[in-house]
């Protein structure tokens, strides 16, 4: 839909990479103008760098959504660089990996810092749309997350971080979503199954690791990134305008069991 967000203007946070990449792809062809920010500039320039060959807007810079001051520089950069800002993505995550206080700062209190000051904004300029991306690990526990098939040590506390960093950020979005209700600012979540991005390679590059989670998902596959794109851009758009405080799984029917 080449024209749905013309006019609109968008933060995207970890765009640099993976669904924050084709998230603000996405959105540029769909017209918005797109702040692509990430804590990797490179990343992040590149992805502005696509839209600009593809003739849309954007514009890039570094940022580290742990840090709330940050967080709330950028929204005001994109408002005065590109325009009034009207859409807010929550993008950036972190798998893990790196424990407890990294995932939670990063995948939670980075979210928080968005929807703190990124509402706030939307709000005092008519209205907006933020998305925040949670994870089907903010619906459910995860399974066999500590015993891959690819023979990493068990690890339970990277599964605990990440699950409980997602359950945060789908409360999150339920609380601002009435928080901001009659502000005309749409909050939402979207909640991916597994989805080929390098945030997955680990596993899918590994036969057995791709096997294992394409077994989690009902339609016996893992998303592409821009199934989630399809889904960000409908529900930061006027086709949504009577959608607020969802999770929106997307998911294969991973969470349907
Ligand atoms: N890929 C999946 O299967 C999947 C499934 C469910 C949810 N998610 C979520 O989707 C989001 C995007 O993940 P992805 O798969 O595209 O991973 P990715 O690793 O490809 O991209 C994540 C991006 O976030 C950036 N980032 C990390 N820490 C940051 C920080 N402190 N400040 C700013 N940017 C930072 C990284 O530099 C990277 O560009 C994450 O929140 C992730 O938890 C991914």
């Amino acid at each position: 839909m080449a024209d749905r967000l013309e006019g609109r203007v968008a933060l995207v946070t970890g765009a640099g990479s993976g669904l924050g990449r084709a998230m603000a792809r996405r959105f540029a062809t769909d017209g918005a103008a797109v702040m692509c920010a990430d804590i990797n500039e490179e990343g992040a320039q590149d992805t502005a760098a696509q839209i600009a060959e593809a003739g849309g807007r954007s514009s890039a810079m570094r940022l580290d959504v742990t840090d709330g001051d940050a967080v709330k520089g950028s929204l005001e950069r994109t408002d005065s660089e590109l325009g009034g800002l009207s859409i807010v993505v929550n993008n950036a995550g972190i798998g893990g990996a790196m424990g407890w206080d990294p995932t939670i700062g990063v995948n939670l209190s980075g979210v928080y810092y968005g929807l703190a000051h990124g509402a706030q904004m939307l709000a005092d300029r008519g209205g907006g749309a933020i998305v925040n991306i949670a994870s089907v690990a903010g619906l459910n526990a995860l399974v066999g997350s500590g015993q891959t098939p690819t023979g990493e040590p068990p690890a339970p506390d990277r599964a605990a971080a990440y699950v409980a960093s997602k359950h945060g950020v789908v409360g999150l979005t339920r609380q601002f979503a009435i928080n901001f209700g009659q502000q005309n600012v749409r909050v939402n979540a979207i909640c991916p199954g597994y989805i080929y991005t390098p945030m997955t390679a680990g596993m899918t590059e590994i036969p057995e690791g791709e096997a294992f989670l394409q077994s989690l998902h009902p339609m016996g596959r893992l998303g592409q990134d821009d199934e989630i794109a399809s889904a960000a851009a409908f529900l930061v758009s006027d086709d949504a305008s009577f959608i607020t405080g969802v999770a929106l799984p997307v998911d294969g029917g991973y969470s349907a069991r």
